[in-house]
């Protein structure tokens, strides 16, 4: 099998098994991410294949929909693509990133992937978390969970575990100043970075409204 078919076939898997899943993680995502990292690696030299075939699979398994399992994405991205029979070489890359690039809250360690094709795919993630999507996709989750947009009484959190950002309740506001405000200095690269300043700038302009608004101002 090519490569061409390869990622053609894994495209219609991820499309199939995230179909109408919505929350933001929705096929469309997965398409942003596969098109914005396969840009962002051939600026900065990444391996294209594997960046493909991580990004389309990144979001296989959320551990938030799994009951809290870290390891489902892995799992069933390695079953993927062993009834694919690629080399173990490719399938222990690509599992690798998938295990890599979650985000685990403000206050723990931030691991950088270990291969450049990873940091490439957290990038692209990280990017659609913010800018004009982020903040639809933001508010569309939110509003899955049931939460408020804003709550003047409860303040931005800085979890110190994972555990502890996974149980938060807070309103989507809160969000921006617990998550997307930070991406934008965590990106890997440096054309990640670049296209995270416009998307960060962004975002704080909407911030800004937001709370003139909130307060009655034109
Ligand atoms: P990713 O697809 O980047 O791995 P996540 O799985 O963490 O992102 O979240 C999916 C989307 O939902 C992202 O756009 C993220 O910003 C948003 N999201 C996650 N947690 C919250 C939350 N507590 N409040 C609002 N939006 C959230
Ligand atoms: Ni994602």
């Amino acid at each position: 099998m090519d490569r061409q078919e390869v990622i053609a076939k894994t495209e219609a898997f991820v499309k199939e098994s995230l179909d109408g899943q919505g929350a933001g993680h929705d096929w469309w995502h997965i398409q942003r991410v596969e098109d914005s990292a396969a840009r962002i690696a051939e600026s900065e030299g990444a391996d294209l294949y594997i960046v493909r075939l991580a990004a389309l699979l990144h979001d296989i398994a959320d551990y938030k929909f799994h009951a809290g399992d870290e390891d489902a994405g892995p799992r069933i991205a390695r079953s993927w693509l062993q009834s694919l029979g690629l080399p173990e070489g490719v399938i222990e890359q690509v599992c690798r990133i998938i295990h890599e690039v979650s985000f685990r809250g403000a206050g723990t360690p931030v691991e950088r992937p270990s291969s450049l094709e990873g940091q490439v795919v957290q990038d692209a993630d990280r990017l659609d978390a913010i800018g004009a999507i982020g903040i639809a996709r933001a508010f569309s989750y939110g509003g899955y969970k049931g939460r408020s947009l804003y709550e003047p009484d409860i303040s931005p959190e800085q979890h110190s575990s994972f555990d502890e950002y996974k149980r938060n309740q807070s309103p989507t506001i809160n969000h921006f100043y617990e998550k997307l405000l930070l991406l934008r200095d965590l990106m890997n690269t440096e054309t990640a970075r670049r296209i995270a300043d416009g998307r960060h700038a962004y975002i704080q302009e909407f911030l800004g409204r937001f709370f003139a608004e909130w307060q009655g101002r034109d």
